[in-house]
């Protein structure tokens, strides 16, 4: 089976599907997503990217055309029709198509599109040896709460990190480190694990509230608050959390490096635990 594509309840083969040119998802970034992956074939931590997608809309004022129910159906239907071992999902909704104005159409027909793609997992080597990162000025809106397909600086973070050699970006605004690119960030201080607060300067995560929950179940403090770059750079421990990076040591940032250069032992226990959920 090719790499699946579905547009407005339809499926079909990923080249088959197509939107208008005058879709406000293509001309204005009008719309939202979710990114799911996965584990032994089932949809992981579903019900809260489809909340976490109705929120970003609500947020919007787009309304979703069809249910969460609905919607997760679509996906586990997509996941079952491409047939991978592992899938990544990608689910977009726009405000749909409409004669290029700023202002929201009278009657819009939101898009709903959908990709099924397979998931390569990252080698465990990767997580073994931990990743390095960029630092770089947190140049995105003030709603980055919101899940919006808006990644203009997101995308210039990560080629910008990718023509580093490194895996990721992360944002410094004002001076505090907010997130990654494309993950959130956690350090540890002495037995402290410190993450930025929800708000509008990050993406609430679904792993990072997954491993928040893991870390205090553990027995660790947890304190969501905004550390300077400084403290982050000088931290026992560094680490991302993602759909995509799971639990991932940071080992340098810029020049410095984190950790000896290994990853940390609560690094490991939160990777473990995460795995475990995941199983
Ligand atoms: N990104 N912060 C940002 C800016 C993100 O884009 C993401 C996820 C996260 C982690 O959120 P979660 O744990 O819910 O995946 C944090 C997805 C994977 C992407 O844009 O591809």
């Amino acid at each position: 089976m090719p790499d699946i594509g579905f547009v407005n309840g339809r499926f079909c083969a990923l080249a088959d599907a197509v939107v208008s040119i005058e879709d406000r998802g293509f001309q204005f970034g009008d719309g939202v997503y979710e990114v799911v992956r996965t584990y032994a074939g089932r949809p992981f931590e579903l019900d809260a990217h489809l909340a976490r997608l109705e929120r970003s809309a609500h947020a919007l004022h787009l309304s979703l055309p069809v249910t969460r129910a609905r919607l997760a159906e679509d996906v586990r239907d997509g996941i079952r029709r491409a047939g991978y071992p592992e899938s990544k999902v990608y689910l977009q909704i726009t405000r749909g198509p409409a004669s290029r104005d700023h202002q929201f159409p009278a009657t819009p027909a939101p898009t709903i599109v959908m990709t099924v793609r397979e998931l390569h997992p990252l080698a465990r080597a990767i997580f073994a040896r931990g990743v390095r990162v960029i630092t770089l000025e947190d140049q995105r809106w003030g709603r980055c709460d919101i899940k919006s397909v808006n990644l203009l600086p997101n995308v210039l973070a990560r080629q910008r990190a990718a023509q580093a050699g490194a895996f990721e970006a992360i944002f410094v605004r004002e001076g505090v480190v907010t997130e990654g690119a494309v993950s959130n960030l956690m350090l540890v201080q002495d037995g402290v694990l410190i993450t930025a607060p929800e708000g509008p300067r990050i993406l609430s995560g679904v792993t990072r509230s997954l491993v928040l929950s893991e870390a205090r179940q553990a027995g660790l403090s947890v304190e969501e608050r905004y550390s300077g770059l400084e403290i982050v750079a000088s931290a026992q421990e560094v680490f991302l959390t993602g759909t995509t990076v799971e639990v991932l040591g940071v080992v340098r940032i810029d020049e410095k490096v984190i950790s000896s250069g290994h990853p940390g032992p609560v690094t490991q226990m939160l990777a473990t635990r995460f795995r475990t959920l995941t199983a």
